[in-house]
Order: C-alpha cells, then structure tokens, then sequence
C-alpha cells in the first residue's frame, strides 16, 4: 500500500466530502471503510437541509448556516466530477412549533393552511413556513461517490481500520490488509467512532431511526417537507423517487440493532395519519433504519483529539449529517491544514467537557 498524506476511516457522506476538500487542496487521500462506501447513515437519511429545526440545539446554527452557504458550490464540484446533478426535492417546509415559541408573526392562520394544504389536519398543532431545502441522500451517494472515484482518492472499502497508534509525525494505521503510516488521520466513523479512536470526553453511540416510504396518493400531491417533534413525511419530487414520500423517524438506543418492525412502522405511519389521513391507506414501498452518530450533548465531535495532535475526528452529526457535510468538510480541511476554520470549533471541541456546556 502506498503512503498517502491523510487517512480517513469511514467512506459515509462526512468521510468522502472531507476527503474531496483535502484533495482539492493538494492532499494525497486514502479511505478506508469496513463495509461498502456510503452504506449506513449517509443513505437511510430523509435528507433534509434543517438547519432552523426548533430541536437543533443552539450551538449547531454556525455550523448550520455556514453548510447550507456551501451547499451550492457543494453540489456543483460533485456535478463537474460526477457529471451527475443533484436537484433540491423540495423547498420549503411547513413545521410545527412548540406553543411557547416566540413566532406570532409568522405563524400560519387555519386559513392559510387550508390554502397550502388541504388535505392537512392540523389538530392543535401550531405551523410556520421554513425556507429549507431537501434532497435525496441515495441520488447525493451515488453521484458524491462517482465524483470521488474521478479523483486519485484511492477509496478502500470493505477495509477496516482496526488501530491507530500515533508515533513521531505520523500515524501508523492497521488495517486486514496491512499496516500504513499516513502523517495525518480522521475518524469519520458516525456510531463507531468509538470503536476507531479512544474518545476522552464524549462519548459517541448509535441512536437507531426506522423509517418507511410510500407511494403518494394521487389526491396527495405534496411539494414540501411536513415536520412536528414527532414526524417527519418528505416528498421526493424530482428523479427516480418521483412521488413518494419519506416517513420518519424513530429515536432508539438499542445499539448496533438495524432490525425494522412492523409494530413500529405502524406507528409512524398513525402520526403521519393524523397529520394527512390519506397516508393511512397509501402504499407501503420500503422499510430501514439507519444509526445516527449520537453525542451526549448533540453536538457533533470536530477536531483533534486530546494528546495526539496528527489524530483527527469529525462525527456526531446525529440528525444533521447530511445538512453538516459541506461545512465539516471546509472547517475540518481548514482546521487539518493549520488555518483558522470559518467558524468557531470550540464547541464542538472533542476535549470539551459535558459540564461546561449549556444543555443544548
Ligand atoms: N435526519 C432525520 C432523522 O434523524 O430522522
């Protein structure tokens, strides 16, 4: 194997759109991953862009806005690499907000809602309109990672790395194939961070969500997202998804468990219901879970780690991986190369200390 600059483990969305920065900037890349690139979160997401979710903590806002600013120039470096375009599925989002948000200015009267949607039962939910974008993380994946094999990242899947141990300038990283020393490396494993690098302070676990499509109905046409605390329903409006919906999520700690259950996805499909009745009976097209990168705190893991100054890491995006990506990306190449990154890391610090945080 030859010697590359910088490794990364993990081939998800963060991994691959870090390693495209780092190359661009003139880095010799190599990634690893233990299954197939862009097999786990990176796909089961719903992909939406929701930087101004009322449930984000917020400390991610920085963060937030600097992605959706590259998201852009994001897609566009994917298209010239790729020659495949990732069109916006939806642009808008109509999200409930909790009763003690202060929003009256913009809140949606029954009027307005009965206008936009007619098909809405709003029960006592109170609406806004939210100008946020979604995409299809399947149509980014394939496209993110066509652009990724133009390029001379050479991409090893089906490799874990099963150690990394810090030694001079460098890190020597054992993987089944063998051992390689690489002057820089970052763990973009989501939920198995922990498993990749020793964490000192934060503790990284997967957070499962379930989650189904269906068919829309042709008395639902649906061109934004429809978001409460509880539910989400994404319609794909463009590409090969045209005219389904995405119906999320669940929230469990259970571990490493993918399994999908009916009961479960029953009961997505009731609150979606209760939102659009016509969901109930709407065909059932696919069921999966994905394992969010949990933090205890919610905020996502970017930096060095404490101790080893040429080990990196940037995971715990949670529910925001594929918004966070461009922005992991640009702040994690600054930061890698020794400038200053375009926003403030010490949030996201991974030497930071849960007590020192306000609760997100
Ligand atoms: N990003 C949506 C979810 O976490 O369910």
């Amino acid at each position: 194997m030859h010697h590359p600059d910088l490794c990364i483990a993990g081939a998800g969305i963060i991994g691959l759109s870090l390693a495209l920065e780092l190359h661009d900037r003139g880095y010799r890349v190599t990634v690893f991953d233990q299954g197939a690139p862009l097999a786990e979160s990176s796909t089961a997401a719903a992909g939406m862009l929701a930087a101004h979710d009322p449930d984000n903590p917020p400390q991610l806002l920085s963060l937030a806005s600097l992605s959706l600013s590259l998201y852009p120039d994001f897609l566009d470096r994917i298209h010239t690499l790729s020659g495949l375009r990732i069109p916006f599925q939806t642009h808008t989002t109509l999200q409930s907000v909790p009763p003690d948000t202060a929003i009256a200015d913009s809140e949606l009267t029954c009027e307005d809602l009965a206008h936009l949607l007619p098909a809405l039962t709003p029960s006592d939910h109170r609406f806004v309109l939210l100008d946020e974008h979604s995409l299809d993380p399947r149509q980014l994946a394939s496209a993110l990672l066509a652009a990724v094999r133009a390029t001379t990242i050479n991409l090893q899947p089906h490799t874990a790395v099963l150690s990394t141990h810090s030694i001079d300038n460098a890190v020597e990283i054992t993987t089944p194939k063998g051992t390689i020393h690489a002057a820089q490396f970052v763990n973009c494993t989501g939920a198995w961070a922990a498993a990749t690098s020793r964490l000192p302070n934060i503790p990284v676990a997967p957070r499962k969500g379930q989650m189904f499509s269906v068919s829309l109905p042709p008395s639902l046409p649906l061109h934004f997202v429809l978001r409460t605390p509880d539910i989400y329903i994404v319609p794909r409006t463009a590409g090969p998804a045209t005219g389904r919906a995405i119906i999320g999520a669940t929230v469990e700690d259970i571990g490493f468990d993918k399994a999908v259950h009916p009961a479960d996805i029953d009961r997505l499909r009731s609150l979606a219901a209760a939102l659009l009745p016509a969901i109930a009976r709407a065909h059932q097209l696919e069921a999966w879970s994905g394992l969010r990168p949990a933090t205890s705190d919610g905020l996502p893991l970017l930096g060095v780690l404490p101790g080893q100054p040429n080990h990196f890491i940037a995971t715990g995006h949670y529910r925001n991986g594929i918004l966070l990506a461009p922005a992991t990306a640009r702040v994690m190449a600054e930061f890698i190369v020794g400038g200053i990154p375009s926003v403030d890391l010490s949030p996201f610090s991974p030497a930071r200390s849960l007590s020192l945080l306000p609760s997100p």
